[in-house]
């Protein structure tokens, strides 16, 4: 039976929308629908495609989720080797001057010739693939291999969000597209934190986990691994004038929706790719994905071709590294800490390294299993790793390192090493069935929580009480009797007198002690909430909390269910927040908390937040702006875009050619603006 045509045109309309709305939010990262709504024309489409098998097309975005798993994988040809680059050691600003050198040199510019035009970019820590894309449809991904010959892994590369099943615009009728298949940094942590509360392996670091979910048999494994990425090259290409430069490459390869990363330079001469290389260096723990270095290109691909290549490795481009992130080191010994909400992490302590820009000492080792599965244990040699901002941590043993008499001893146990009491206060403690944490039992009367608790609440990121640090917390809460945040703003406890008999304060770092308590009294209620330190509530969730409710008490007052209805909010964050503000305790805090913190609604320095609490839908063409922009704008300014109209819009922005919403906006007496008119709400 013939697919009807209006059915036909429908599928084709979903695939292009959601794609549209993937690209905004995995490669733009600026999304413009909410989940469920996307969710929703998820399943409209394939609900089609279940009742109309013949309009499953290769680019429908359905064919993400991975299909059967394979025997082994199809060899694949590279018309186009696969080449590596030659890697720059010196990781100082020499290796950049021996790369230009040996450039000049080949190209046979005396020292008079004008400076060498260069493309430079990160170099990605990940696998490298190739993105066959034939009349715009990608129909093969393939990994590196030996470089003539890698393997078919089209099937886990679609499941790769960021990669476009199809590409944007006016396509060539052959694209290669080179680059890296990376995990970030957030996602690899994120996994992991899960892996380790079920008590499953984990994996042990973001390049690995890209490689091993890449070239993982079953699809649907890799569909659960979060993987991303970048473009950095071509490989065959058809019908297609390619550009002459690398630069311009990569703006065409954005073009068409494939993902490039934006820290990418066009540099003339030696020093411009020094600063280039210092420029990155100093971003590189702000960055949510690892890099191993920079990476420089002869920019004019004429050049490139003259230059050629040496022992298979281009004479035109250059890797130029950085310090490493993982190093390896002895741990001297095995210590368990105390956390805010009672866990014990077990913590290793280490032979000084310098890794990942700074010296480590201490790494964590995550909770019991963790330590029994990678089997650490004192007198090993380990490897740390430091990346970004995040915690050292020890990812592995090497076994081949260890000492005989460490071999014969025992495995560690957490329960032994603490004599099964607290660390801090000796009170019991306690692993429940199912979880990977012992805890603490005492709840705030551990000192150890009670510390934890207020070096939370006054951290950057919370309300931000510059000066409170461990060492002070320590003796405020041993020799102040502080108990609970609440009393940081008791003056009795707490004033320039009280202050100043502590170690290593004096007169001026009290008073700055007390003016920075006295900065913290006006705060955000997303700030505020987030300091509480409640269980599985981090800085989004807060965030989400504060938008939702719009203030403490109607957060407190909600139940498991109007917690749910939070975005991302599922039952077991729902349950941590309805228990902790069940507890009569926290709830006689917060109340003495609000007698002293005036809360306001715009986060300081950052955007002014007009447009908060605020639901925008957008349709049509806007004149100027496109929807992901229009979307990017309003969110910016603390409002919320949504797919479908309702009651609760508050605006409809609409352009050229608007369709149903309008009508619906309109029936249902919702505003509608146009694009200046969103301009206007903006205050531009
Ligand atoms: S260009 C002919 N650019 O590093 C040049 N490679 O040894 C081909 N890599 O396997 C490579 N970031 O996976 C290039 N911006 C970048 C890169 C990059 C990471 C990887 C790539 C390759 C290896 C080169």
């Amino acid at each position: 039976m013939p697919v009807p045509r209006n059915v036909a045109e429908r599928a084709k309309a979903l695939r292009e929308e959601i794609e549209r709305h993937n690209h905004a939010y995995y490669v733009l990262d600026a999304p413009t629908v909410p989940d469920a709504e996307y969710d929703r024309l998820f399943r409209e489409l394939q609900e089609i495609e279940a009742a109309h098998p013949e309009l499953r097309t290769a680019d429908s975005p359905t064919q993400r989720v991975g299909g059967r798993p394979l025997p082994e994988f199809a060899p694949v040809r590279h018309a186009v080797p696969m080449l590596s680059i030659r890697t720059e050691t010196d990781t100082g600003p020499e290796g950049a001057r021996n790369f230009d050198a040996r450039v000049r040199r080949a190209l046979g510019l005396g020292e008079g010739a004008p400076a060498v035009e260069y493309a430079a970019e990160l170099k990605f820590d990940g696998l490298a693939v190739s993105l066959r894309y034939e009349d715009g449809v990608l129909v093969r991904a393939a990994t590196r291999g030996d470089g003539e010959t890698g393997e078919d892994v089209t099937q886990n590369v679609r499941t790769i969000h960021c990669v476009p099943l199809r590409l944007r615009g006016e396509s060539p009728a052959l694209l290669e597209v080179r680059g890296e298949v990376y995990m970030s940094r957030p996602d690899f942590e994120r996994y992991n934190a899960r892996q380790r509360e079920q008590g499953r392996p984990t994996l042990v670091n973001p390049r690995n986990g890209a490689a091993g979910s890449v070239r993982q048999l079953d699809p649907k494994v890799a569909a659960e691994r979060p993987l991303s990425f970048y473009a950095y090259g071509v490989g065959e290409c058809g019908g297609w004038g390619v550009p002459g430069r690398h630069s311009a490459l990569l703006d065409a390869l954005e073009a068409f929706g494939v993902p490039v990363c934006e820290h990418r330079t066009v540099a003339r001469g030696a020093e411009a790719l020094i600063a280039f290389h210092a420029r990155i260096l100093a971003l590189r723990d702000a960055l949510p994905f690892d890099i191993d270095g920079v990476v420089y290109k002869v920019n004019a691909l004429d050049l490139q071709k003259e230059l050629g290549f040496v022992s298979r490795e281009p004479r035109w481009a250059v890797a130029h590294k950085y310090p490493a992130e993982e190093e390896t080191t002895e741990v001297l010994g095995i210590e368990v800490q105390v956390g805010r909400t009672g866990k014990l992490t077990p913590v290793a302590h280490l032979k000084p390294v310098f890794v990942g820009g700074v010296t480590v000492t201490n790494a964590t080792l995550h909770n019991e299993d963790e330590v029994r599965r990678k089997d650490v244990r004192v007198g090993d040699t380990v490897i740390v790793r430091r990346a970004g901002d995040v915690i050292p941590e020890v990812v592995a043993v090497v076994r081949e390192r260890r000492p005989r008499e460490v071999e014969q001893a025992k495995p560690w146990s957490l329960a032994e090493a603490v004599g099964n009491e607290c660390p801090a206060c000796r009170s019991a403690i306690a692993r429940a069935d199912g979880e990977a944490d012992w805890r603490c039992t005492a709840g705030l009367y551990c000192l150890a929580q009670r510390k934890q608790a207020v070096l939370h609440f006054a951290s950057r990121r919370a309300l931000d009480i510059e000066g409170l640090g461990e060492k002070l917390v320590d003796q405020l809460v041993e020799r102040k009797g502080v108990e609970s945040v609440a009393d940081l703003y008791d003056p009795a406890r707490i004033n320039a007198a009280t202050l100043a008999d502590l170690e290593r304060m004096g007169e001026k770092s009290a008073q700055n002690i007390v003016a920075a308590i006295e900065r913290s009294k006006s705060a955000t209620l997303a700030r505020l909430i987030y300091a509480l330190g409640i269980r599985n509530v981090g800085e989004a969730t807060a965030k989400d909390l504060a938008r939702h409710f719009g203030s403490m008490t109607d957060l407190m007052a909600a139940d498991v269910e109007a917690l749910q209805r939070v975005p991302d909010v599922g039952p077991v964050v729902a349950e941590s927040i309805a228990g902790f503000f069940g507890e009569a305790h926290n709830q006689q805090v917060i109340r003495r908390l609000l007698q002293n913190i005036r809360l306001h609604r715009v986060e300081e320095g950052g955007p002014v937040a007009v447009l908060q609490g605020l639901t925008f839908v957008l349709t049509g063409t806007l004149p100027r702006l496109t929807r992901e922009e229009a979307g990017a704008l309003i969110e910016a300014a603390g409002g919320r875009v949504s797919g479908s109209v309702s009651k609760k819009t508050d605006y409809v922005v609409a352009g050229a050619e608007a369709g149903t919403k309008l009508d619906k906006a309109r029936a249902l007496g919702v505003r509608v603006i146009d694009e200046d008119g969103l301009r206007r709400l903006l205050g531009q």
